[in-house]
């Protein structure tokens, strides 16, 4: 067994206390490499992480001294190489490139990316596509939480070619890809951003573009654009309880379908009820309402790889990157809620 002093150590983002990232985070220097992997799991060398809006979730409200997530480490998508295999690995080998994101138990037991080296299970990663089809960095959103949500949010609604899908929030993590998958489908796509963002929305495929800033209420331009409930799928990736409250005025009331990835502050509890549970005689909205939860998977993330392959996905938008010592700061642009696709981290070189 190696000595104290000959143990390999490695960086990464952990936490003693809770609250907003500045005060919450900091960089652990010294951390002890994670031992050689056993049954299903990989350990992989991580090259860029990214930041979701959960992970401000966890960092804000989930105590790090609970003794199952003891000194956890941030951030939910990696990608990178695998360095080692346990004996049951058969998804993937030593010196293949994956990328993909962590799971709900990951999470719960502060598993996370932002680490130079990282054990997990291979189930939760998938090999990345033709370097040439997409950079590296960019798999990392792509086939990570916001991808994964996109992709598992289109197939709950079902949508199909010839469809008519708008997407609220076009311009965010999940909804740019949410837009690439729908067109890649052969749907047709209205993208709901504001006007900085409609030609980029308008550049990764959407056919109309409405800016949520100059027609307010939204609802209201919404009713009169699509007076004759045109849309088959409202896919909300910016949580609006109005938009659903209101889709009776432009959703098709013959299999039209409302599907949600925000829970809001309640982390769902407050949407699921009033719009789930309430009856139409008692106020309720009549169309059916999901609200989607990911749970992280690597099948997920290679199927966004096939589509990359495929030329349906040509993009895994990046907002920024910042460098490994500036997570800080990565989170807190992520805070302002105003990123153009994903908000990356450089972990350690390709
Ligand atoms: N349930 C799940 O499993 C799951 C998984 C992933 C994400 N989520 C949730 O889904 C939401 C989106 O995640 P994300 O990663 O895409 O977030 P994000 O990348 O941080 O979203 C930022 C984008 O949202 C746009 N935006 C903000 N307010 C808007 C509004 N009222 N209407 C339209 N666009 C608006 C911003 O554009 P402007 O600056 O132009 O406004 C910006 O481009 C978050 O609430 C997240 O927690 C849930």
């Amino acid at each position: 067994m190696a000595s104290p002093a000959t143990q390999p150590t490695i960086r990464a983002w952990t936490s003693k206390t809770t609250g907003p990232p500045r005060e919450a985070l900091t960089l652990q220097t010294a951390r002890p490499a994670p031992p050689p992997p056993t049954g299903n799991n990989i350990l992989i060398k991580v090259s860029y992480a990214s930041l979701n809006p959960a992970d401000l979730f966890f960092i804000r409200c989930l105590p790090p001294w609970l003794p199952f997530r003891s000194s956890p480490v941030y951030g939910l998508d990696l990608c990178g190489e695998v360095i080692a295999t346990g004996p049951a690995v058969t998804r993937t080998t030593v010196g293949e490139k994956v990328s993909g994101a962590m799971g709900l138990a990951e999470v719960t037991a502060g598993m996370g990316g932002l680490a130079e080296v990282i054990s997990v299970d291979a189930g939760l990663v998938a090999k990345i596509p033709d370097e040439t089809k997409l950079e590296m960095k960019k798999t990392v959103g792509a086939m990570g939480i916001a991808g994964q949500t996109a992709l598992m949010m289109i197939k709950s609604a079902g949508v199909r070619a010839g469809q008519t899908v708008l997407v609220n929030g076009a311009s965010g993590g999940v909804g740019s890809l949410a837009v690439q998958i729908c067109k890649g489908i052969g749907a047709r796509v209205v993208g709901v951003c504001s006007g900085r963002n409609g030609g980029f929305v308008k550049g990764l495929g959407a056919d109309e573009i409405i800016d949520y800033k100059a027609y307010q209420p939204l609802e209201d331009f919404l009713a009169t654009r699509f007076l004759h409930h045109e849309l088959d799928v409202i896919l909300d990736c910016a949580g609006s309880q109005e938009l659903y409250s209101n889709s009776p005025r432009y959703l098709k009331e013959q299999g039209g379908k409302f599907v949600t990835c925000v829970g809001g502050w309640s982390q769902g509890v407050i949407p699921f009820v009033r719009n789930k549970l309430r009856p139409v005689i008692l106020g309720g909205t009549p169309r059916p309402y999901h609200l989607f939860l990911l749970g992280a998977q690597g099948v997920f993330a290679e199927e966004i790889a096939d589509y990359v392959e495929k030329g349906m996905i040509k993009d895994g938008p990046i907002d920024s990157e910042f460098d490994f010592e500036h997570v800080v700061e990565a989170y807190e642009r992520l805070a302002t809620g105003r990123a153009r696709g994903k908000i990356v981290v450089k972990v350690a070189s390709d």
